[in-house]
């Protein structure tokens, strides 16, 4: 069954199709670090390879073509990156995983209208604290950037780059989800009643959110730029590393934790609406994020890839450091239920488990979950009555088996 925390599973295999790779959750966690840096350079480009453009055949010229060039793709000489097969064959399929992911995330389909956000707009005006509100603003603040990075990062500087059409296909579900993410945000912000340019120009004038944005803003930038060469080690090692961060940190990690502190209110009867908008984006998010893991460990493996051991954990440091100041801004005063404590262990818990799955040394050894609650918000078990507020047409989403 469908474990939306860890949906993807068994290992890099080559041109060999990934047994049930989205349900089966027994292997992620179990991968060696050095299965994925051990393994062989795999399928280089033969000499039977398509070019990568292949002309549209008009019916003049159709029997004019050579038939030397009109074999079907031979899914062995699929690559990632850099491959020399035909990008508009979708199938025989050599990452039948990522076809997968394409059909799991039609499963979790909704828009912000469809829940119900009334109470939500009461508990703001009259039951949140001046505390409380400094959070929930925050918060939607920060996501609210956030998502439009990640929608420019995957739809303009990963999606381009990838040389199989089922990675592609993934991918541009991905962009109209981070889309979505963001018309969800604005719902609510709008639907609360707050001040939009001030919401969102607040990244800007909030030292402790900026510093976050920053840090993805220059990955992004970094690898946003028509001239790359993946054939160049240099560039090649620095895309997969931006990959790592906003598959592995930035949608693993800082989206993960970042619904949080809602998800602190909705406990206590506060917000409910909201918690539920972030609910559903939350399962697209842990689906990006197993993604992005898998398809850069597919990189490295194809590409013999040679992460930089320190640079990684330098990686990681440094996201913890942004956290750290995110966190210490958005709770500066205590709330009931929820505390920076909390919410920068459970980072390096989930950052622990994100740097197991790409294959990287614990990056925060003995960190332990100091939000044991989060895991289920991802799994969203029926007995939580999710599904209760949705209008009939919306089969496909409640007919999954969630847990
Ligand atoms: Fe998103
Ligand atoms: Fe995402």
């Amino acid at each position: 069954m469908l474990d939306w925390d860890d949906p993807f599973s068994a290992p890099v295999t080559g041109s060999e199709p990934a047994p049930a790779a989205i349900e089966d959750n027994s292997v992620a966690d179990n991968s060696p670090a050095t299965e994925v840096e051990a393994a062989p350079a795999a399928n280089e480009p033969t000499s039977t390879a398509m070019p990568a453009s292949v002309p549209e055949p008009d019916s003049a010229s159709v029997s004019s073509l050579p038939t030397a060039n009109v074999a079907p793709v031979n899914p062995d000489d699929k690559r990632v990156i850099n491959g020399m097969t035909d990008i508009n064959q979708l199938a025989p399929f050599k990452y039948p995983w990522a076809w997968d992911y394409f059909i799991n995330a039609n499963k979790n389909h909704w828009t912000p209208l469809d829940i119900n956000m009334a109470q939500d707009v009461h508990d703001y005006r009259h039951n949140l604290t001046m505390e409380e509100r400094h959070v929930y603003e925050n918060v939607l603040s920060y996501l609210t950037t956030s998502d439009i990075l990640a929608m420019r990062n995957i739809g303009l500087a990963v999606m381009e780059k990838m040389s199989a059409p089922e990675l592609q296909i993934y991918q541009a579900r991905q962009v109209y989800e981070e889309a979505l993410h963001t018309w969800t945000y604005q719902h609510c912000i709008e639907t609360i009643g707050l001040d939009q340019s001030e919401i969102y120009n607040r990244y800007r004038v909030v030292p402790e959110i900026n510093q976050k944005i920053q840090l993805a803003n220059n990955r992004l930038s970094s690898v946003l730029r028509s001239d790359i060469d993946l054939r160049d080690r240099d560039e090649l090692e620095n895309f997969v590393m931006a990959y790592t961060f906003f598959g592995g940190i930035f949608e693993g990690c800082w989206f993960y934790n970042g619904f949080s502190p809602i998800f602190a209110l909705q406990r206590r009867g506060l917000m409910k609406g909201t918690a539920e908008q972030l609910q559903y984006i939350m399962r697209d998010e842990v689906l990006h994020a197993s993604f992005g893991i898998r398809v850069v460990k597919q990189i490295i493996k194809e590409e013999n890839v040679k992460l930089d051991p320190i640079k990684v954990q330098q990686m990681w440091e440094e996201a913890e450091a942004a956290e750290e100041i995110y966190a210490s801004y958005i709770l500066r005063d205590p709330i009931l239920g929820y505390s920076k404590e909390q919410h920068i262990g459970q980072f390096r818990f989930i950052a622990n488990r994100r740097a197991k799955q790409l294959g990287h040394e614990t990056p925060f050894p003995g960190a332990e979950a100091t939000l044991p609650w989060l895991d289920e918000q991802a799994n969203m078990r029926k007995e939580k009555n999710f599904f209760e507020t949705k209008v009939t047409e919306y089969q496909t989403g409640g007919a999954l088996k969630w847990d």
